[in-house]
């Protein structure tokens, strides 16, 4: 009982009012998200990683089983809009996600508390007093609800030991809120003065508060609960609801006989209620609190609306050129940038004018990142003029073919090489002036003052510099007193993810961890097996002491957050 609950898509909007309720009574939680949405606030504390990648699930819930025996599943893409903007990604979430999850919580023994919707009754025939219960026929009439009922066949046909909560639409305040739920939107809008529109209206449907439906997570966790509960504290039409506006706020209603959303269905919660769970708010009660609190918000903000939040998400991946597919980072970007295209030296060679221009003319292109160069110190100095060949007058070719075939978008990978590190203490910024110290940093640096002169309203040219390396650690020893702001090669790959999708407006960005750290500790992290050694023990060439950047302009991420295996 004193274990911990992971919570997973714990960053929602059901995720963050469970945390607020388990810390209330005593219970700690563990959250894993892949902040789908990029919603994290800055310091939030928990464990990135998607239900779609079963390995690194597998990692998380065997080192968390020690702490922690329950999971509590919330991860989806949630709602019939959201779920429509991209079917397959919605179907692999909900169905494929969950499924993994239930069979690495089999292997490690956690027990499931999965969230499932009423909106598998579908629109049934039912009355008040005759309201669905837990044995009524199921049939969801929408794309969501067809791919909770898959999730929720999952869970209780694999599971070897589960809960479900088949919950009503939710409303309520929570610290990441939702204005594309009824109730909140109807708030809202009567927060700001605005009329509501009722189509047909006349269905039923189930509500239930996030308070309550995260007080009765944590009910079923305190008394080892299982089967399937539907969880509704209220059922009411939508006109009913609007009317309550009308009547005790003043609300304008418009009403049509339109009838846009079929679905109509009356849950019954009385065996949850006879297993001795209480309800503690009615759509009253929770109405005036949105109502406070929703004056003067713009609700109609893309960070309140699923929907909005998976159409900014989408890329089309299959039309992204990804150089240097075969280096370090290429690797771990084949594990993010899945359906992209990696041509190879034969397929497009950057020493070459025309194998680029052909390579161009005969694919669909219109993002490219530009991994490709001649990297290590020793190796540039050496060749300083095949380094000078790939490093800028390949970059200058391929800006050129993009600008050529339209291009939208080139990203450019520098390095924090650029920088001298020198120095203990300083962090460089977007805004520093780069001075780099050998031959290697100076080709990237002038390959980035060439990339700058290409950027355009039409071709957005962004330079990105990191720091990272490949794991396991190449040697046998370690520096504990050199530094950087080191991610792993997967993350970085995470960053230009964000990147491709976010289009920052700014030429310069940092994709950086939240932490200087050693190498030492850096390779601990990536799981090696290293001995420390400190500069006194080192006798070869001067060394750069500290190559830690930060961002003046974008998120800062998290070394523990990627994998270091993925490389
Ligand atoms: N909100 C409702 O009205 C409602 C009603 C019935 C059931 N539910 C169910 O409750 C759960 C939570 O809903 P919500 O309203 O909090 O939604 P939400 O969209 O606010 O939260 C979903 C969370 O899941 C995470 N996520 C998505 N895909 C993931 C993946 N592949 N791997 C890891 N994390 C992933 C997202 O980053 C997000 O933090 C969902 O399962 C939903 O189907 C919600």
């Amino acid at each position: 009982m004193n274990k911990k609950i992971i919570i997973t898509g714990g960053l929602g909007y059901i995720g963050r009012v469970l945390q607020e309720e388990c810390k209330k009574e005593g219970i700690e939680t563990i959250v894993i998200d892949n902040n789908l949405y990029g919603l994290a606030e800055k310091d939030a504390k928990f464990i990135n990683c998607d239900l779609l990648d079963k390995e690194r699930l597998d990692h998380i819930l065997s080192t968390q089983r020690e702490e922690a025996d329950t999971i509590v599943n919330l991860a989806a893409i949630v709602g019939d809009p959201a779920c429509l903007v991209n079917t397959r990604q919605a179907l692999e979430v909900n169905c494929v996600g969950t499924r993994n999850l239930i069979e690495v919580a089999n292997k490690h023994k956690y027990k499931i508390i999965h969230a499932s919707t009423c909106s598998l009754y579908g629109s049934e025939n039912c009355s008040p007093d005759k309201p669905l219960t837990e044995e009524s026929p199921v049939f969801p009439i929408d794309f969501y609800g067809q791919t909770k009922y898959q999730q929720e066949r999952f869970v209780r046909e694999l599971a070897n030991d589960y809960c479900v909560f088949r919950l009503g639409t939710a409303y309520g305040l929570s610290p990441r809120m939702r204005y594309d739920l009824v109730i909140n939107l109807f708030s809202a809008k009567a927060a700001n003065g605005e009329t509501l529109s009722v189509f047909g209206g006349n269905q039923y449907r189930p509500f239930s508060h996030t308070r309550d439906i995260s007080r009765a997570f944590i009910f079923a966790y305190k008394n080892n609960l299982s089967g399937i509960f539907n969880l509704a504290g209220d059922n009411e039409t939508i006109k009913g609801i609007a009317e309550a506006f009308e009547t005790k706020y003043g609300t304008k209603v418009e009403k049509t006989n339109l009838i846009e959303d079929p679905r109509n269905y009356i849950a019954s919660s009385k065996k949850l209620i006879d297993a001795g769970f209480k309800f503690e708010y009615n759509i009253e009660k929770g109405i005036a609190e949105i109502i406070d609190f929703s004056r003067g918000i713009d609700y109609k903000e893309k960070k309140y609306d699923d929907k909005k939040l998976m159409e900014i998400n989408q890329i089309d991946e299959s039309r992204i050129l990804i150089t240097g597919g075969s280096g370090r980072l290429g690797r771990a970007c084949k594990k993010i940038f899945k359906k992209a295209q990696y041509p190879n030296r034969e397929e497009m060679s950057l020493a070459s004018n025309d194998s680029i221009d052909s390579y161009f003319n005969n694919h669909k292109i219109d993002t490219v990142i530009h991994l490709a160069a001649m990297t290590g110190i020793p190796n540039c100095e050496n060749d300083k003029e095949q380094a000078y060949d790939i490093n800028v007058n390949g970059i200058r070719r391929l800006l050129d073919a993009s600008k050529k075939y339209g291009i939208k978008h080139f990203i450019y990978l520098d390095t924090a090489c650029v920088f001298p590190g020198t120095d203990d203490e300083t962090m460089e910024n977007e805004d520093s002036l780069p001075y780099p110290k050998h031959y290697y940093g100076l080709t990237k640096y002038i390959a980035e003052e060439i990339a700058k002169t290409y950027n355009n309203p039409e071709m957005m040219v962004t330079i990105t510099r990191t720091n990272f390396t490949s794991m396991p650690w190449e040697y046998p020893k370690a520096f504990t007193d050199r530094y950087g702001t080191y991610l792993f090669a997967q993350g970085v790959a995470k960053g230009l993810r964000d990147i491709v999708k976010e289009k920052p407006q700014q030429p310069i960005i940092h994709i950086c961890g939240d932490k200087k750290i050693s190498m030492y500790d850096y390779a601990v992290a990536g799981g090696s097996k290293v001995e420390p050694m400190t500069l006194e023990d080192y006798k070869g060439t001067p060394l750069t002491k500290n190559m830690s950047i930060t961002s003046k302009y974008w998120k800062l991420y998290r070394l523990e957050d990627s994998d270091f295996r993925d490389e």
